[in-house]
């Protein structure tokens, strides 16, 4: 373990291999920071730690995590380490409690001993479970249907406990369905399995995999399917960079919606698909899936209007041609 420039900031970032974090490692290094990326490796990729040195640990090891925070003296935590797949929450949520929120709560308290106390947490809009209007505002009640939902709201509750008793400055960022891939196709999403429809669309646009699947045709939408805000995952790093700042300077704690406010259908999303690779999706209708709310759109106007945030590959040809010039790329 090396800490090879002095001059740089370090940001610790947890799950930096993964999809999002990976991006997110790539905006800390064009910002001047030097990402210091601390993973499992269970889902993330190694190859995608490119900007700054990988340490391989879980967040549940203590001794390693204060290692390396004393080695490179973070002036911030970007917490992306999670489990993620809602089915698998529902069958094994032991798995989710247990590296989400315990897991998370051993960061935080190697936070505490290191005297590190910043900290943007990656949360999500499945806290809010069922909407009861949208698009969501972050005052909307948090019901989550899953235990996914669940551990990511505890997890919420503790940061703001922390905050109250010790101190502890954190953003958390819920967001709302992440897409698209790094512009210049050094990175893209590799999820092992992959559930989440753009990257099965384009799979299937490259005949890697049968039809895709529309799960349930039947819903109270226009088409009859689910309506999810896309947002690109280079947008998403970049509200990670104005958190930074944020909480760097004045911040106060506080918790912001990220999305783009506009919903698109299953059906939306393959066509749009077809139209950008100029291949035929085949397709097959399938059963809902269970859990899945019919219409999920984010009110992100708080962000836009406290941090600035300002999302500049928001159309979903973008986040698709990303995605796809990574997809073409990896397969
Ligand atoms: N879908 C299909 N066929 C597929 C895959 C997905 O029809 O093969 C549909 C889903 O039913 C859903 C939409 O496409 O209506 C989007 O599904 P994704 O799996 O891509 O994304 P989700 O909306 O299920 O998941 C996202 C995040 C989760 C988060 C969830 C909150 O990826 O982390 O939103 O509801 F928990």
């Amino acid at each position: 373990m090396n800490k090879t420039n002095t001059s740089q900031t370090s940001i610790l970032v947890t799950g930096g291999a993964g999809y999002i974090g990976a991006h997110a490692c790539k905006a800390l290094k064009g910002a001047g920071y030097l990402p210091v990326t601390y993973d499992n490796l269970v889902y993330g990729h190694p190859e995608a730690v490119k900007w700054g040195p990988l340490e391989e640990g879980d967040i549940s090891n203590r001794q390693q995590l204060e290692m390396v925070m004393q080695t490179f003296k973070p002036a911030a935590v970007m917490h992306f380490a999670a489990y993620a797949y809602v089915g698998e929450s529902a069958e094994d949520p032991a798995k989710y409690y247990r590296n989400n929120v315990a897991g998370t709560l051993s960061l935080l308290e190697s936070m505490r001993t290191c005297g590190i106390n910043k900290i943007i947490f990656s949360s999500t809009c499945a806290t809010y479970g069922m909407p009861e209007q949208v698009p969501i505002a972050e005052n909307h009640p948090q019901y989550p249907i899953n235990p996914y939902g669940r551990s990511k709201l505890m997890i919420e509750w503790i940061l703001q406990d922390f905050a109250d008793a010790y101190g502890l400055k954190f953003v958390s960022l819920r967001y709302f369905n992440a897409a698209g891939a790094d512009p210049d196709a050094e990175i893209g999403e590799e999820h092992n399995p992959e559930t989440h429809l753009i990257p099965l669309a384009l799979d299937a646009a490259l005949e890697k995999s049968g039809p895709i699947r529309i799960f349930g045709s039947d819903y109270d939408t226009p088409d009859g399917t689910c309506i999810r805000d896309y947002i690109h995952v280079s947008d998403l790093a970049e509200a990670h960079m104005l958190a930074l700042d944020y909480l760097l300077t004045t911040g106060e704690s506080d918790v912001f919606n990220l999305g783009n406010g506009h919903g698109f259908s299953v059906r939306q999303v393959i066509e749009a698909a077809a139209t950008v690779t100029g291949c035929e999706i085949p397709q097959v209708e399938s059963g809902r899936r269970p859990g899945d709310p019919p219409i999920l759109i984010g009110d992100s106007t708080k962000i836009q209007k406290i941090l600035g945030w300002n999302p500049v590959l928001n159309q979903l040809e973008t986040i698709l041609e990303t995605a796809w010039q990574w997809q073409k790329k990896i397969s």
